[in-house]
Parts: structure tokens; C-alpha cells; sequence
């Protein structure tokens, strides 16, 4: 008998759960790239910036002086001190650092762990859509529902607050938002945050809002959930380091919410990771005191970007592009081109060896967009732009 035909079979649940397909891209071009060809990489959301200076070498002391040792679940409370304050100045709300703060190793274990903590089988979960595609990864994994709510080019991709109050029913949870909004590069507006709040109040609804980008804002100002006095009590915020400060490698994000949910989010981080790492809490901590002019300098240099792959993207015969607000993407619509969005993302990477993420991998209102990262340098998005130009041209 041949023993290798043996092997026991995946857990079911495997089959609801979802992936990150911007990992894909990559490694499709990684595989282009093995044949000596040169890939214009726009798939990774990720700063193409080093994380700055003073960070590294906080963190580089931290280890000397070692922190290379488990530390509390919910992470170092001089950690938590220091978001609590960074967080209280910017959203002028007080914020209790031993029992409102828990950082984890990236803000992605914070959407995990807050839908995991929230959500029961059979609850519905309001999204936007498209969307980052771990919101209803997790929603599925946990067999609650995904309801999406569409984000309409005509409305500048922003969530509508009417639509929302269209999808609640008795069964709905929770609100997931996410301002500025990856994929799109839309914001939401205070008076749409206050009226999503409403909703939130009057069905007395959980709402996670996904931040992570409020430091890397273009128009207008960030306007937080937290900062509506009554929603604390069902506001978990999920923020992080890897793209305010360039440290997607560090892993290391936070959640801010009422003392219950955050204490059961870290009973299960206890159950998955135990805590961030100790010396990357120390560079944390050296982040949000330290100077922030990095910050500036970064968010200064992806408008630049914007500028450019906006306008670049516009000149080309069969897209058109909204300028974002927010974040490092822009989302071009695709639709004259006659082709399907993965059909499209393929002929632009197979043939023009330019890497993007096809709209429908962020949800299924996706189809007939791109997502392009713009957090790539100016020359990059000049060579990209004139072979996405040829690429796109010949199907038009
Ligand atoms: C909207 C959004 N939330 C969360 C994350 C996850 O961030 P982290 O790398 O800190 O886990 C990302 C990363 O791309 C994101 O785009």
C-alpha cells in the first residue's frame, strides 16, 4: 500500500477563509522576475520608505538591554501610555492605558481578534465593499454573515450612510469602517462618521473602524470614531505602525476600545501570540514620543505620487481615475478596456510586467477597477505608467 495516499483531511473551515491576494501578485512577479525580466511592482501596500532613523535605534538599544523576553499580554504598559496619550491628544478623548489599549503584532491581529470577540454565527456584519478582503475572511471564518454595502465611484467611493441603514436588520452586530479607505483612497466626512454613529446608537451595534491610514491624509482632516464621546462604549479603533511610520516588518499595531471587549481581544491574543514582540514595542514607544517629522515627510512625498499616477493614469485612452483622498492607492476604473478586472491584471503583468491588484480582490463591487500602490518612488510610477500606457492601448 502506498502510505503517501494517505492523509487526513483539512478543517472545513478552511474553505471560508480568504486571502490577502496582493501576497499573490507578488509572488507571480517574483516568479516573472526569476526569468531576469524587470517587474514595476504598484501591488503591496507597504511604504517603499525605510522606517526612520531614531526607531531603529531605539529598538537596536532595546535588544542590547533586553527586551527579548515575552512581555504582558495586552503589551508594555509604557507602550499603552503612549498610544493612550497620542491617541487622547488626537481625538480629544481620555483613554485608560491599562484597561482601553491592547497592542498586538500588526493592526491585523486587532481585526482577528475584535470580529472574533464580537461576532457569533449567524450575526451579520456590515462592510464596505470592496474592501480590505480580511474584514470578511474573518466574518466568514466565524460563520457570521458579510452584508456588503457597494462604494459607488459616482460617490467619490465614500460609505454611504443610507445605505448602511438600508442593510441593518435585527441580526446585525457590527459596522466594520475603514477611513481612509484601502482599496479606494476615499474618506469619510464628519457629518457621515456622525450619522453612521447614529445608526450604530439606535441598533445598538458594535463598530470597528480601521484608522490605519489617518496619518496619511490629503484633504480635509481625519475624523475618528472615538472621538463621538458616546460611541466608546462600542467603538473598537484598530491602528498601527506599518504605515504611519514605514514598519510593516516590525509588527506591531494597537486596538482601543471599552475595557471588556479589549480584555477578551487579548484573552485570544494570549491564545495566538502571546504579545508583539518586546523590542518592537520599545521602537513603539519611540515612534508616537519621538519627532514626527518623518511623518510629514512621507505623507508630503505620496501626494507628489498621487499627483503624478493620477494625472498619468487619466492620459491613458480606456481608464479614468478619481484622485484619492487618502491612503497610498488610487482605484481606476477599468471598464472601457472591455476586459474583466483579474483578466486585465494578468495581461499587465504577464505581458507588460506591471503588477497590480485586480478590484475584485478586495469584494465582488470591485470588478472593473485596479488597485495601484502609489507607495513606490516617481520614477517607478513614470516607467510603470508608460507600460501600463502600451498595455492598456492595444485593447482599446
Ligand atoms: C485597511 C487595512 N487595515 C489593516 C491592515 C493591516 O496592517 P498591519 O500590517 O499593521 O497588520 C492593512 C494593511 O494593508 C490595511 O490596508
Amino acid at each position: 500500500m502506498d502510505m503517501k495516499m494517505k492523509q487526513p483531511s483539512i478543517a472545513e473551515r478552511m474553505d471560508r477563509t480568504g486571502t490577502e491576494t496582493a501576497f499573490e501578485v507578488f509572488a507571480m512577479a517574483k516568479e516573472i522576475e526569476k526569468t531576469g525580466a524587470k517587474v514595476t511592482h504598484f501591488e503591496m501596500g507597504e511604504p517603499d520608505f525605510d522606517t526612520p532613523e531614531n526607531i531603529k535605534n531605539a529598538a537596536s538599544k532595546a535588544l542590547s538591554n533586553g527586551y527579548t523576553h515575552y512581555t504582558a499580554a495586552p503589551g508594555l504598559l509604557e507602550l499603552r501610555q503612549a498610544i493612550a496619550e497620542y491617541v487622547s491628544e488626537d481625538v480629544g478623548v481620555d483613554i485608560n492605558p491599562e484597561k482601553e489599549v491592547m497592542v498586538m503584532p500588526g493592526a491585523k491581529p486587532g481585526l482577528f481578534t475584535g470580529i472574533l470577540a464580537t461576532a457569533n454565527a449567524g450575526d451579520e456584519v456590515i462592510m464596505p465593499n470592496p474592501a480590505f478582503p480580511i474584514y470578511e475572511s474573518v466574518t466568514n471564518l466565524v460563520r457570521a454573515k458579510p452584508v456588503p454595502i457597494p462604494l459607488k465611484e459616482e460617490n467619490e467611493f465614500r460609505l454611504s450612510p443610507a445605505d448602511v441603514r438600508k442593510k441593518v436588520t435585527k441580526k446585525t452586530k457590527l459596522l466594520i469602517l475603514n477611513t481612509p479607505h484601502n482599496p479606494c483612497g476615499s474618506s469619510l466626512m464628519k457629518n457621515e462618521m456622525e450619522e453612521i454613529a447614529e445608526i450604530a446608537e439606535e441598533h445598538n451595534l458594535w463598530v470597528m473602524s480601521d484608522e490605519i491610514y489617518s496619518k496619511i491624509i490629503y484633504e480635509g482632516q481625519h475624523y475618528s470614531m472615538l472621538s463621538i464621546p458616546r460611541m466608546r462604549e462600542r467603538t473598537i479603533m484598530i491602528h498601527g505602525f506599518s504605515k504611519t511610520y514605514a514598519m510593516t516588518g516590525w509588527r506591531l499595531g494597537y486596538a482601543i476600545g471599552d475595557a471588556k471587549v479589549i480584555a477578551n481581544m487579548t484573552r485570544l491574543q494570549v491564545n495566538i501570540a502571546s504579545c508583539a514582540a518586546a523590542f518592537s514595542q520599545i521602537a513603539g514607544i519611540e515612534a508616537l514620543r519621538g519627532p514626527q517629522d518623518a511623518v510629514s515627510m512621507m505623507a508630503a512625498e505620496y501626494r507628489k505620487r498621487r499627483d503624478a499616477i493620477v494625472r498619468a493614469l487619466n492620459s491613458i485612452k480606456g481608464l479614468t481615475c478619481k484622485t484619492p483622498t487618502g491612503a497610498f492607492y488610487v482605484f481606476p476604473n477599468i471598464r472601457k478596456t472591455g476586459m474583466k478586472s483579474k483578466d486585465l491584471m494578468l495581461h499587465l503583468l504577464n505581458k507588460a510586467h506591471v503588477a497590480v491588484v485586480h478590484g475584485t480582490a478586495f469584494g465582488k463591487y470591485g470588478e472593473g477597477y485596479l488597485r495601484f500602490s502609489y507607495a513606490t518612488s516617481l520614477d517607478n510610477i513614470k516607467v510603470g505608467m508608460e507600460k501600463v500606457k502600451a498595455a492598456v492601448e492595444e485593447l482599446v
